[in-house]
């Protein structure tokens, strides 16, 4: 079953805008924790951004362009959305999540707040690390009222309404990711012409 894009809900020129902005405040945020030029690089006190992939990889890349900060990253992927679904089945870590982020700056970074769920479990395994800061960022937020977790989220790049969406790194059944601007999923049709899948 083929779901095509309704249409176009953020443009690439807004979301160009945002995250230059969301780089801006970041940067004033975290800058003041990095070691000045020339000093030795401590093991701890680093600023470390942890992607959830693969939603966040084309934000990521973007944002980190625009973070004129000695950083590194340290990517971790989680599924909640396996195949054809819009209803999450609930966070789950594949593979490891980095084991030495104690005593460092992190930064999380995922392309969407919807339920919490991903992001409180990555949240509370990394603050059992003991890291010296972690704040949140993420590009979208869904309404208040669908959070089956309460998550912070420190630095959001738009709030958006109820509605499955994809586009700059979100996918449907993995699909979509590649398309430049932010749609909206519209109803399913039953064919799918395979020249315009994404
Ligand atoms: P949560 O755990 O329910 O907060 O969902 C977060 C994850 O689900 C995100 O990292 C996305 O990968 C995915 N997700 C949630 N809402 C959407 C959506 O509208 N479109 C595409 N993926 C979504
Ligand atoms: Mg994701």
């Amino acid at each position: 079953m083929h779901r095509p894009i309704s249409r176009i809900i953020i443009d690439r020129d807004r979301i160009a805008r945002r995250v230059e902005e969301l780089g801006a405040e970041i940067a004033r945020d975290l800058g003041p924790n990095i070691p000045a030029p020339g000093s030795p690089t401590p093991a701890r006190g680093q600023v470390v951004l942890v992607p959830i992939l693969t939603g966040s990889i084309v934000f990521v890349a973007d944002l980190i362009r625009r973070l004129p900060l000695m950083l590194s990253l340290r990517v971790v992927t989680v599924s909640s959305y396996p195949g054809q679904t819009t209803q999450s089945k609930g966070a789950k870590i594949a593979g490891e999540l980095p084991p030495d982020l104690g005593g460092n700056h992190v930064l999380l970074v995922d392309d969407i707040l919807d339920s919490g769920q991903t992001l409180s479990l990555i949240r509370d395994t990394i603050l059992a690390q003991n890291p010296a800061s972690l704040r949140i960022c993420v590009l979208l937020r869904k309404p208040e009222s669908i959070r089956k977790v309460h998550v912070d989220a420190q630095y959001v790049g738009f709030d958006i309404p109820e509605a499955f969406v994809v586009g700059y790194g979100l996918d449907y059944d993995g699909f979509y990711r590649n398309l430049p601007d932010i749609a909206e999923l519209g109803t399913p049709t039953s064919e799918v012409p395979p020249e315009s899948a994404a």
